[in-house]
């Protein structure tokens, strides 16, 4: 279905993707390769457009969660190096050795499982092999454990294409747990050179790059910075949010004073206030936590979420603007005029992450792109 019947959309400037994937080439050493992370959809903004862009502004690979996620790339016409951060079942893996995906390596019988799928296929098994130096999430803390799964891939005739870990606090302002989990990191590396393996070495996520560059290593994976939204200090005004949230006004009306809005009644009119409906709620990914708390702009201008946002609608407060029209157009983040809302803005009403305010923007929002890259 090609045509749209509801005025929402969240605008994706493909420039932005590039200047920011370019800025953060000019982060890390020369000879560092850029892995843009397109996990979640692209973080919302979808994930192809994003690794074209990416890619096409210098960054030579990709990574997602899951291997769905990884297929619908390839499926899209993406053939560049294309990592799996989850852990795959042994049974799929010959689905990603088949699609020339990168597996994480986490589990001795994912070894058995690729090297069946690499006789089968004819191709080469690319495996990165993931440790814990401190996040407590996926891989062993152990050197032998991951010396023995090295060994073993060995056994079964495969390489090691990369060796990674994941930070837990590189964007934090103390840097003592960052060196710590670097030095661990370390230790793996020493002990698979003593066997002879000289893996693609990848440590550092978006605050890694900014905080850490000394870290760099031979690859950098970062996600969120890549949307516009670095979370470190380091050069951030260097960054450019590349998505816009828009919708319009659908209804006007006028409400005395006293008159409530929404479930809950939990806004009052004081005066007599004008009501604009947007066709926009929780379902589509606005936080019901904005309800009374957040902002939208309209003509340039801030004006306030009132009552409870529902399911498929919210009402904002334009009583302070009398030229205010049905059909006007409603930055929900993005810039309008002087005034600006970010998914940062967003992340702060509603207590949490940007990274969460992105992803989950749902998929009924349609995206438009602008500014293609070329090719
Ligand atoms: C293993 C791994 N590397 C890199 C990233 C990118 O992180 P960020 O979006 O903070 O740059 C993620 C995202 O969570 C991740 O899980």
């Amino acid at each position: 279905m090609n045509r749209r019947f509801r005025p929402t959309e969240a605008i994706v400037d493909l420039t932005a993707i590039q200047q920011n994937t370019a800025v953060l080439r000019t982060m890390v050493p020369k000879g560092t390769q850029l892995c843009a992370v397109v996990k979640a959809n692209g973080y919302g903004h979808g994930a192809a457009a994003v690794a074209r862009s990416a890619l096409s502004a210098g960054a030579s690979w990709l990574a997602v969660a899951t291997l769905e996620e990884a297929i619908e790339l390839r499926e899209a016409g993406i053939r560049a190096p294309l990592l799996v951060f989850g852990s795959v079942d042994p049974r799929d893996c010959g689905e990603a050795v088949a699609r020339e995906i990168a597996l994480t390596l986490l589990h001795p019988q994912q070894v058995e499982a690729v090297a069946a799928a690499v006789a089968q296929t004819r191709r080469c098994a690319h495996l990165h092999l993931k440790v814990d130096t401190g996040m407590g999430r996926l891989g062993t803390r152990a050197v032998p454990d991951a010396v023995a799964l090295a060994q073993r891939a060995r056994e079964a005739g495969m390489g090691i294409e990369g060796l990674y870990t994941h930070l837990a606090t590189a964007d934090e302002r103390d840097p003592a747990f960052t060196d710590q989990q670097v030095q661990r990191f370390q230790r793996f590396r020493q002990a698979l050179a003593q066997q002879g393996w000289r893996p693609v070495l990848h440590v550092c996520n978006s605050a890694g790059v900014q905080g850490y560059p000394q870290y760099a290593f031979h690859l950098v994976r970062p996600g969120i910075a890549v949307y516009g939204y670095p979370p470190r200090p380091e050069g951030a005004e260097r960054f450019r949010p590349a998505l816009s949230l828009i919708t319009h006004i659908v209804y006007l009306k006028e409400l005395e004073a006293g008159s409530s809005v929404s479930y809950g009644r939990t806004f009052v009119a004081r005066r007599k206030t004008r009501v604009a409906t947007l066709p926009i709620g929780y379902a589509d990914g606005v936080p019901r936590l904005l309800s009374n708390r957040g902002w939208a702009l309209v003509r340039g201008q801030r004006v306030p979420i009132i009552g409870r946002i529902c399911m498929d609608q919210l009402m904002l407060d334009v009583t302070d603007l009398p030229q205010v029209a049905l059909g006007d157009r409603v930055t929900l983040l993005g810039e309008d005029g002087e005034e600006r809302i970010t998914a940062d803005d967003w992340a702060a009403w509603a207590q949490t992450i940007p990274y969460e305010i992105l992803c989950g923007l749902s998929v009924r929002i349609p995206r438009t792109y602008i500014h293609a890259p070329e090719g």
